[in-house]
């Protein structure tokens, strides 16, 4: 009522499509018919001016009259119009076209749709190997450990065994470097040891260590703490071994050679993600009370 715009009929694109293609069709068809009354006059013309005119008349080819083959030439290409109009613009014209594009398009969205379904399962299982190289590469972790050939590395919270050797390489490996371990281990040494940073790992807020000794309250923040270290060491014990074992890069291993009644094990190494790159064997004697074995594994 109030300036109501008189509206203007709307086509839309799919109908405008339509009419072009009628279009383009009724000019296809308008150009074969053109096309053909033309080889009807012209066949004519060249047979009146052949036989009636007798323009050329001696002139032969393989003994028939020229006009013929004109003729005949004319008609294959006359052919060759219709077949494009009938066959060829009429079943592979633009409809074929965007049949074959939307066939197309709809098998790449099939591919894309099977490899999203691929992608979340392949980026759960990578962000954690990443994430463990990242941290390993950075920071060179080694798990330290004297176990029985049961894996078996304590009781009572204590070690099983005396070998000096293995103690004395134990000292020589982890001085001067971040040792990381449980509540437990660390408790069951008299005191601290000397020229090592001791991080310790337990569950209570308020825990009293001595001067020094580092306290933390997990896994993650235990190798934060070794950051500056390029060469840190898990020491144990059978729960830290466990949660440490994912982020590790080497394992220095003591094999000793027997089995054992134990409260605490090492867990069972997958061996192929460990490559053995050095095994010395070391008899039993009077300084070790097992025969024993240094191994140490690196990550594959
Ligand atoms: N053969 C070897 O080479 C070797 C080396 C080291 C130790 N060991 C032996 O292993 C035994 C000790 O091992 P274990 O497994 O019983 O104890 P452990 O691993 O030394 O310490 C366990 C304690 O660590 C803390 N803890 C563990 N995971 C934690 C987490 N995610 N967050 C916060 N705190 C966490 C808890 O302390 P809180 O309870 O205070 O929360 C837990 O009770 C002993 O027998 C020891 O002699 C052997």
């Amino acid at each position: 009522m109030f300036g109501n715009k008189k509206k203007i009929p709307q086509i839309d694109k799919e109908q405008l499509e339509l009419i072009k293609n009628a279009q383009k069709r009724i000019k296809q068809k308008k150009s074969l018919y053109t096309h053909f009354i033309l080889f009807l006059i012209g066949s004519v013309a060249l047979i009146v001016a052949n036989l009636g005119l007798h323009i050329g008349e001696s002139y032969k080819i393989l003994g028939k009259d020229w006009f013929i083959f004109i003729i005949g030439f004319w008609f294959l290409i006359l052919t060759y119009h219709a077949f494009n109009v009938f066959v060829i613009n009429r079943f592979m014209g633009p409809s074929w076209k965007q049949n074959q594009l939307d066939k197309l398009v709809a098998k790449q969205k099939e591919g894309i749709e099977k490899l999203k379904t691929k992608l979340p399962q392949e980026e759960t299982k990578a962000i954690p190997v990443l994430e463990k190289k990242k941290l390993s590469k950075k920071q060179n972790l080694t798990l330290i450990v004297a176990a029985s050939e049961n894996n078996a590395i304590g009781k009572d919270n204590k070690l099983i065994w005396h070998l000096r050797d293995d103690l004395q390489r134990f000292k020589t490996l982890t001085s001067g470097h971040c040792i990381i371990m449980g509540r437990k281990t660390f408790e069951s040494f008299p005191k601290p040891l000397p020229n090592r940073t001791h991080i310790v790992i337990t569950t209570q807020q308020k825990y009293k260590a001595p001067h020094g000794v580092i306290v933390v309250h997990n896994i993650e923040d235990a190798l934060d703490a070794a950051l500056n270290d390029k060469h840190p060491y898990v020491i144990g014990g059978g729960e830290i071994y466990k949660q440490a074992l994912p982020f590790a890069d080497k394992i220095e291993l003591t094999r000793v050679h027997n089995s054992f009644v134990a409260d605490t094990h090492f867990p069972e190494l997958d061996l192929s993600e460990w490559r053995e790159t050095q095994n010395i064997y070391h008899p039993k004697d009077e300084e070790n009370d097992h025969a024993f074995s240094f191994l140490t594994y690196e990550r594959i």
